[in-house]
């Protein structure tokens, strides 16, 4: 049985039909006119809210060559400044994360509030021209939380972050995603352009051949592809199911019977019975769930069970259950359009617990694409097996021997990400000559 998509919106269609060029992942031209283009003028997840907790916490967020510093002020507010010295350039923290009182230059002292005001210029009276401190304040950077989630936009003109999301913003309020706590903070360094990175988790046609364990605990095969307006998409994939395409086996796999197990369901119930597991776990957790410290009053029966996937154009993958949530976000590298950073946030629904009882903040792990392909780090089995492949389809993309992707209809949400993403590229100005162009490190 095929996949099926829809449009949600007749806007979702940009007109467009890009061609996958292998230089659109492999070349620098292409990697320039993204930063000029697309990441400078568009909504970027940079965090977790709830890394800000009190005022003077921070955390750095880099994409490509730019480094953003989002604090929270004094005032309570969330404040999103370029990491830069008003002095003389200098890259002001090094820290991914942490608590100041004051954001203060390492090399000549200049001192910001937590707002980017000037705040103090050791020795000002040796500026004969004077300190002018709002001119010398930091630049500050758009920012909004939504869900929990931090987001930038660098361009100062950019429409609201709740515009660019659309409906999404209420599909996903019912999960409560700020209401989760971070269990898992991953970066791994892949020898992968980003978009070959979103492309892989844009399509469920690899399901079957790289990940098959999933037969025995998702229906892939019937999934529902979404194409939103601006680039976004989302997939639905039913849980606690078999694939529909082979043999239903008699008893439940191991993976399902593992996770019922902490809902106190018994397997043997199921006997000859495994398609009715779905619409069971549905009704036990809508039963069970209030004594057990869940709060499902605002999910629907299909969200209980399922696994819903949202692709947030550009970077951002969301796989959404009811109790657990993953954001991946591969960034792109700095200089090399071969490389890129893939960041794992694994966020838990805890059962409503005593005060005080909320997890430490888990330290974030950095490690390569070897390390995971030598087992020495996981994110999850599915995930590395992803990851073991990305590098060979990089490598693949330089061969005199290939020109261009060849996609199949279940592929859709892969040519609706490039079309949205040629739509940018052709239709934004150019932003104004950047640093990283002059310094030639594209
Ligand atoms: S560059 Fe920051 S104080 Fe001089
Ligand atoms: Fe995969």
């Amino acid at each position: 049985m095929p996949q099926t998509t829809t449009y949600t919106e007749a806007a979702a269609k940009p007109h467009l039909s890009a061609r996958l060029d292998a230089a659109r992942y492999t070349s620098r031209a292409f990697m320039r006119a993204e930063w000029e283009r697309m990441w400078t003028r568009t909504w970027l997840l940079a965090g977790l809210e709830q890394d800000l907790k009190v005022p003077g916490d921070f955390f750095i967020f880099s994409i490509g060559p730019e480094s953003i510093l989002i604090t929270r002020t004094r005032e309570g507010a969330v404040a999103a400044l370029y990491n830069v010295c008003q002095h003389r350039g200098n890259r002001l923290l090094a820290e991914e994360r942490g608590c100041l009182k004051a954001i203060t230059c390492p090399y000549h002292g200049w001192s910001y509030d937590l707002d980017g005001r000037l705040r103090a210029v050791p020795d000002s009276e040796r500026f004969s021209r004077g300190v002018d401190r709002e001119v010398l304040s930091l630049k500050s950077v758009k920012v909004e939380v939504w869900a929990g989630l931090v987001w930038v936009n660098m361009d100062s003109d950019a429409a609201p972050l709740s515009a660019f999301l659309g409906s999404i913003v209420t599909d996903l309020a019912p999960y409560h995603f700020e209401r989760m706590a971070l269990m898992e903070d991953q970066t791994v360094c892949l020898d992968a352009n980003w978009k070959t990175a979103v492309d892989n988790f844009n399509e469920q046609y690899h399901v079957d051949f790289l990940h098959p364990q999933h037969a025995s605990f998702v229906d892939c095969a019937n999934a529902v592809n979404h194409l939103r307006p601006d680039g976004h998409r989302s997939v639905a994939v039913e849980g606690y199911v078999v694939n529909p395409r082979y043999p239903i086996p008699d008893t439940l796999p191991d993976l399902l019977k593992a996770s019922i197990a902490p809902l106190g369901m018994n397997p043997d119930d199921f006997r000859g019975r495994v398609t009715a597991l779905r619409k069971a776990v549905q009704q036990k957790k809508r039963q069970t769930g209030a004594s057990l410290g869940y709060d499902y009053g605002e999910l629907t029966d299909e969200q209980l069970s399922d696994v819903w996937q949202y692709d947030l154009f550009p970077n951002v993958i969301m796989t959404v259950q009811a109790e657990e949530l993953w954001i991946m976000r591969p960034r792109p590298h700095p200089t090399q359009p071969d490389r890129c950073y893939f960041d794992k946030w694994t966020l838990r629904m805890l059962p409503r617990a005593p005060a005080g009882a909320a997890p430490d903040r888990p330290d974030r792990q950095v490690f390569t694409q070897d390390e995971v392909i030598a087992g020495k780090y996981t994110m999850n089995i599915t995930i590395d097996q992803d990851i073991h492949l990305l590098r060979q389809m990089q490598a693949g993309l330089h061969s005199r021997g290939f020109q261009r992707a060849f996609l199949n209809d279940d592929e859709s949400r892969v040519q609706h990400f490039h079309d949205w993403l040629d739509c940018r590229l052709q239709t934004a100005q150019a932003a104004p000559s950047s640093p990283a162009r002059d310094m030639g490190v594209f």
